[in-house]
């Protein structure tokens, strides 16, 4: 974009969005409610229901407003896996865009967009990498974005994520993840999509096979984040994919609590589902996510402004977390605490 040329306004985006994208209604709120059952699509699986959990639990944290403090410079850059990022929120992977949203981007144009941005706003992103195409198609992204993706590969056989974790690893991706959450596409797509969940066994000999370290997305349990630390899991993504592979489960944001307490300081902790404003990335931060993964409002990004409408997504999130850091007295994420949220029983 030229100096002198207007940037795009976040409403801008989504005007243009609506008109290309075929199962997104592009809400004001994205929430899960217009899309419910919509797969392909943004929707969550069946009923919808736990899309919308996700959405609802997390509108039920509010931030205690207090402005009585000396005021220093707002920093709310973070370290993950050891790299310092602008903003504690990174893309996540979303697979086959042309049959979830509509056909004006394929897979690889989409995360070029995204990572285009990435660079220009120090982020990062989750890069699907299922199936041979978008594997080669996200390690090259990986080598000609350095540093920037983390290919996500779906719970195939250990051999096969054996081999595509030696792959990542020598494309030189920051790190490899995979979604075992997704063993539940295997039903959703109607099969046979050879995925399926993992031992702990077979996470260890994943964690020993690369020197890179290994991101597991879709652990919902304290149980189950003890398991990938005991495999050698560098860090975890609290998800439940969504909403889109078990209809009744509860909202990633209903378990971060008491994952963090098994396993905070002890192994990085994302979280994702319907976080949509800074002051959700600030709700995370304070029940003690690293930072946030955020899907279904990039592709509203993506198929409505290109690079420059995740820019300007990306820039309105740090707007908002910088307003609620202001508002609540925390100059830096780590001055972020528990304490500053107005919680419901459940998240106490
Ligand atoms: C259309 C679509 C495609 C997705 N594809 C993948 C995928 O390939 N791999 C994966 O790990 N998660 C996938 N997800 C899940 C997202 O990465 C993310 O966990 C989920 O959408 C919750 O975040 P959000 O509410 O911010 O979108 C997909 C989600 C959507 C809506």
């Amino acid at each position: 974009m030229s100096e002198t040329a207007k940037a795009l306004t976040w409403k801008e985006v989504c005007d243009v969005a609506r008109k290309d994208m075929l199962t997104c209604k592009v809400c004001k709120e994205c929430n899960g409610e217009a899309c419910r059952g919509v797969m392909p699509g943004p929707g969550g699986k069946g009923t919808g229901i736990g899309f919308v959990r996700s959405y609802q639990k997390l509108q039920e944290i509010k931030l205690h407003l207090d402005t009585i403090y000396e005021l220093g410079e707002i920093d709310y850059s973070v370290e993950f896996l050891g790299k310092r990022f602008a903003l504690p929120a990174f893309v996540a992977p979303l697979a086959t865009c042309q049959t979830q949203y509509g056909p004006k981007y394929q897979s690889e144009e989409f995360y070029r967009a995204v990572l285009r941005s990435a660079v220009e706003q120090d982020g990062l992103s989750f890069l699907p990498a299922s199936g041979e195409k978008a594997l080669n198609d996200s390690l090259a992204m990986c080598r000609e974005f350095e540093g920037r993706g983390i290919p996500t590969i779906k719970p195939y056989p250990l051999d096969v994520l054996l081999d595509e974790f030696k792959r990542c690893e020598q494309a030189g991706a920051l790190a490899v993840c995979t979604d075992l959450d997704g063993a539940g596409l295997a039903l959703v797509q109607g099969g046979p999509v050879p995925v399926m969940p993992h031992s702990v066994k077979n996470l260890e000999k994943l964690c020993a096979s690369v020197s890179i370290p290994v991101i597991i997305k879709g652990v919902m349990t304290p149980k189950g984040a003890k398991k990938c630390l005991e495999a050698g899991v560098a860090g975890i993504v609290v998800s439940n994919h969504g909403g889109r592979v078990l209809e009744q489960a509860p909202a990633p944001v209903e378990m971060l609590p008491s994952i963090a307490d098994a396993v905070g300081g002890r192994m990085e902790i994302l979280i994702d589902g319907a976080i949509r404003t800074g002051a959700d990335l600030f709700k995370i931060r304070a029940l003690g996510a690293t930072g946030a993964l955020i899907g279904r409002p990039y592709a509203v990004a993506v198929y409505g402004g290109d690079s420059e409408g995740v820019s300007c997504y990306t820039k309105k999130l740090k707007f908002e977390l910088r307003e609620a850091m202001m508002m609540t007295g925390a100059s830096t994420l780590a001055e972020i605490e528990k304490e500053m949220l107005y919680l419901p029983e459940w998240a106490k």
